[in-house]
């Protein structure tokens, strides 16, 4: 079969990579790619919200199925769009539609979902313009940290947890009036704040049957000991220490199965990832948020820890077949570290020269390609988090050190990372 992968990233190059060792897969085409998926298989320059330049490709080569990365062709409806034209009828296609893909693209949703599933996560309320003094109202009597969500896509920044009521009645008063996210700001969820600690479940659907991939646990902030602004994830671990027995029953029975039967009785059509953020408060799971999609970098260490091919999971997941599958993890931990550009999440440099990313990494390291152009014979950097390094390794602690220390080889001005990926974890 004929696979075309949407996107550009470290887990689009992780998926590339996965796709590319199934008996299922002929040719792999990633658009646009980066130069870590070109060695796997064929980018091609198309871009991810292109929908007629996409729907073209698949008719011209055959395409029997699209495994869609990120979540903006999601939201705006690739799935519709692809099972809307009769040539494509019969495509495969990896990700839910628009539809139900609002469990990603609106907070707001997301969170009037799990009510009505009864699925544990922070109370709320969501406020506009037109019930704006309400929101004041409710802002100035609302226990601190108060949580601050833009309904809408916001690429990971649209979270602000207000630390008094002043910053939270300033970011309030920014995201409905002054439109800081633009239309995603519109709408304005206001929540609890919960303590604990995140990890990710995953799990592949057909909106009526699902399997469990390996969890996962990312490092969002830039600084080492969680400190400083929020990334798109500067490292992850897998598996969690944590998510097992008593805890991970709580997950299935509460979270995983009431969303799954959630979907298939709201007719949400679903066959695709689930990415279920999750919080652990005192051994009690809450979902944070739904994502459409897989995490990134959480795909870099999943990936590598998923022993079962993933087209034959696809087609399970096509051919309602899921319930008959077994999943098959290495047991070996993964741990992947990112390499960003310095300055990053705020302005930063492009086009820096990467050095030593060629060199032969030992057999238990990977290097996939995030934010890397060509230019010329050179890789250089173009965008912020750059690579992902990740390892596997016989815990969680020695994963982060094979990682470490192949990163020792590779160079370019300003590049940064954190060394303490999997801090909680070390023995
Ligand atoms: P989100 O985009 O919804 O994943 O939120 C981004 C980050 O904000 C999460 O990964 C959490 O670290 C934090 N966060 C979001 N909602 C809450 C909450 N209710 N309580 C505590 N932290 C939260
Ligand atoms: N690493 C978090 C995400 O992909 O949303």
């Amino acid at each position: 079969m004929n696979i075309l992968l949407l996107g550009a990233g470290g887990r689009e190059h992780a998926l590339a990579w996965k796709i590319k060792q199934s008996k299922h897969c002929n040719r792999l085409y990633i658009a646009p790619g980066n130069p870590g998926t070109a060695a796997i298989g064929e980018n091609v320059a198309m871009g991810v919200g292109d929908f007629s330049a996409i729907t073209a490709f698949c008719k011209a080569q055959a395409i029997g199925m699209v495994v869609v990365g990120p979540e903006d062709p999601l939201v705006n409806g690739i799935y519709d769009y692809i099972k809307a034209d009769p040539a494509l009828s019969n495509t495969i296609v990896v990700g839910p539609s628009a539809a139900a893909a609002r469990l990603e693209g609106s907070k707001a949703f997301a969170k009037a979902f799990m009510e009505r599933q009864g699925i544990p996560t922070a109370a709320y309320k969501e406020f506009t313009k037109e019930n704006y003094l309400d929101g004041i109202a409710y802002l100035k009597a609302h226990a601190l940290p108060i949580v601050l969500k833009a309904d809408g896509l916001a690429a990971g920044k649209g979270v602000v947890i207000a630390a008094t009521h002043e910053e939270a009645l300033s970011n309030f008063e920014a995201m409905i009036l002054s439109a800081r996210f633009g239309a995603a700001s519109e709408k304005v969820v206001v929540e609890q704040f919960l303590a604990g600690v995140e990890m990710s479940v995953f799990a592949l659907t057909n909106g009526r049957q699902f399997v469990l991939l390996p969890e996962a646990k990312d490092y969002k902030r830039i600084g080492e000991g969680d400190m400083g602004p929020n990334t798109g994830g500067m490292g992850a671990v897998s598996p969690v220490p944590f998510a097992q027995g008593a805890f991970m029953e709580k997950v299935l029975e509460r979270v995983v199965v009431p969303t799954i039967s959630g979907l298939e009785k709201e007719g949400l059509v679903y066959h695709g990832f689930v990415f279920f953020g999750l919080i652990n408060v005192g051994g009690e799971p809450f979902v944070i948020e739904y994502n459409c999609r897989m995490g990134d970098p959480e795909t870099e260490v999943v990936m590598p820890r998923l022993e079962s091919d993933l087209v034959d999971l696809f087609l399970a997941m096509d051919q309602n077949r899921l319930s008959e599958v077994e999943v098959k993890i290495d047991p070996r931990a993964a741990a992947t570290v990112v390499l960003v550009s310095g300055g990053y999440p705020g302005e930063y440099e492009r086009g820096k020269t990467i050095h030593g990313l060629d060199t032969v990494f030992p057999a238990e390291t990977m290097v996939f390609h995030a934010g890397i152009g060509q230019q010329g014979e050179n890789l250089v950097t173009s965008g912020g988090r750059v690579a992902a390094v990740t390892s596997y390794g016989e815990s969680i602690g020695s994963s982060v050190s094979r990682s470490l220390q192949a990163i020792q080889k590779i160079s370019f001005e300003n590049m940064a990372f954190r060394k303490d990926i999997g801090h909680e974890f070390k023995p």
